[in-house]
């Protein structure tokens, strides 16, 4: 499947004895679909094989084959396929039984203009949600190889094109990029993309060592080298030896430590601390930071020749902001991680609450978005994560950009508002949607209630919901 299946007009194909109703439904449906009308069971199972289907309204009571078999038939083969059953009033038991085998819905025969429109509509939207969702899913698993997900954006693709030209070098890669962005992610790809199975990946992140056991941690010790040096240590080069080092936040690395570990990339072999033999090292160097090495260079905190040749092949981590097309596509794979860590079932995330996330501004990039998912999966007790779920600090965007739409906005109420309302509708649908209930949990009278529904439309939602359920 592709998204361009997805993106032409649908088919629905109408099985049903009876001519007038095959046409009625035709008039109804042909402004918007392609319509495809046949009489009995088996011409519609040659249908089915011969054309791309997103929607069969079938009647129950067929001549040979019936509705049910066919029904049943669908189902086993093409389970992307939506079927409504058209049942007479009297039999509606059995179109209950229908959906029960995967049905999706069923209408009378004496059915409204509206209501075929409406139902046919629903059908196709869900499907295209669920397409959408299996499209990504299968990209993300090829993806998932090399165990990560690159997102379809244009900065990422380039991302990617340069791993898969140095992944088999073995040259120095520098990886910028602001924190959160996944760079210890990128080294570790390369890292498998170079190596053919247990070689050592390390990774030193600068920042957390302290700096008076700096230097043994990168290249070990031997026994007396200092007070406490027990005995021998071998640093993180040796560990990694065969395989790579990753050194993580390398701008924070002391200015004397600069030359002895530009030395040990340059000769490929390093000297324990208190040792006076040097040993062979072959591994490839990987480094990552989230300053900016040029302004450091300039402060005289970071050598030049250093940079130069850690930088031999620079990559560059656009911010989430940046490549916010790939939102979605990150949002539902960490949808599907945490539905598997929680044991959830959350379908995925509606078009308003995507809307929201990709506004916001992303500080803390794909952690702090991993993060959010995971929070909310774990509270989340919907089918879908919606923009009600999404705490109020991260519609701010949203809101402020709404204000400037409409001039003369007071932003503090707008957020109170939007806080508000979300706050409402969470109760809403904790004690679904029974409006007694929710003004007895939310401690206010009813009338308050009522009133704050008019105030922020809910009263459209209610009815929907309460119509469902
Ligand atoms: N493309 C991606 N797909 C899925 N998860 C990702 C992706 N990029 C990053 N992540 C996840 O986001 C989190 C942060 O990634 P990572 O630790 O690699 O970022 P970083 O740039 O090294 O951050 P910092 O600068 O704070 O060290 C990790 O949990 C990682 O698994
Ligand atoms: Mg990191």
């Amino acid at each position: 499947m592709n998204k361009k299946q997805c993106a032409t007009r649908p088919t629905v194909l109408v099985v049903d004895d009876n001519e007038s109703i095959r046409d009625t439904i035709e008039a109804i449906l042909k402004k918007d679909y392609t319509v495809i009308k046949v009489g009995d069971g088996e011409k519609a199972l040659m249908i089915i094989k011969e054309r791309e289907l997103n929607v069969i309204l079938l009647d129950i009571k067929l001549p040979g084959m019936d509705g049910i078999k066919v029904l049943k038939k669908v189902k086993e083969e093409y389970e992307y396929i939506e079927v409504i059953m058209i049942t007479v009033v009297k039999e509606v038991e059995t179109a209950v039984k229908a959906m029960k085998l995967g049905a999706y819905d069923y209408i009378t025969k004496d059915f409204s203009y509206d209501g075929v429109a409406n139902l046919v509509k629903r059908v196709i939207e869900k499907q295209r949600n669920s397409r959408e969702l299996l499209y990504l899913r299968s990209e993300m698993e090829h993806y998932m190889d090399i165990g990560f997900i690159i997102g379809k954006s244009r900065k990422m693709k380039r991302v990617y094109d340069v791993i898969q030209k140095v992944a088999k070098l073995h040259t120095t890669v520098l990886i910028t990029g602001e924190s959160g962005t996944g760079k210890e992610l990128i080294a570790r790809v390369i890292h498998k993309e170079n190596c053919k199975g247990n070689e050592p990946f390390v990774v030193v992140n600068i920042a957390s060592i302290p700096e008076h056991l700096m230097e043994s941690t990168l290249f070990g010790h031997e026994k007396g080298a200092f007070t406490g040096a027990l005995k021998q240590h071998l640093g993180k080069f040796e560990l990694a030896n065969g395989g790579t080092i990753f050194l993580d936040e390398i701008g924070e690395l002391k200015y004397d430590l600069q030359a002895k570990l530009l030395r040990t990339i340059q000769e490929c072999e390093i000297e324990r601390v208190g040792g006076n033999k040097t040993i062979n090292v072959n591994l490839r160097v990987l480094a990552a930071t989230n300053v900016d090495i040029k302004e450091r260079i300039k402060e005289g905190k970071f050598r030049e020749d250093l940079f130069y040749r850690l930088n031999i092949i620079p990559i560059r981590l656009p911010a989430l902001r940046e490549r916010i097309e790939d939102i979605l596509q990150l949002v539902t794979f960490f949808i599907d991680r945490y539905n598997k860590e929680f044991k959830k079932n959350i379908r995925g995330i509606t078009d308003s609450a995507i809307e929201i996330l990709s506004s916001y501004h992303w500080p803390g990039n794909i952690r702090e978005l991993e993060n959010l998912i995971e929070r909310l999966i774990a509270i989340c007790d919907g089918d879908m994560i919606s923009a009600e779920d999404i705490p109020i600090e991260y519609q701010y965007n949203n809101i402020v950009s709404s204000q400037i739409k409409e001039d003369n906005t007071d932003v503090l109420q707008l957020a109170c508002d939007t806080f508000e309302r979300n706050f409402i509708l969470k109760t809403l649908e904790k004690v679904n949607w029974q409006r007694v209930d929710a003004a007895d949990v939310l401690g206010i009278p009813m009338s308050t209630l009522k009133y704050k529904f008019k105030k922020f439309g809910i009263y459209d939602l209610l009815k929907e919901k309460r119509a469902l359920s």
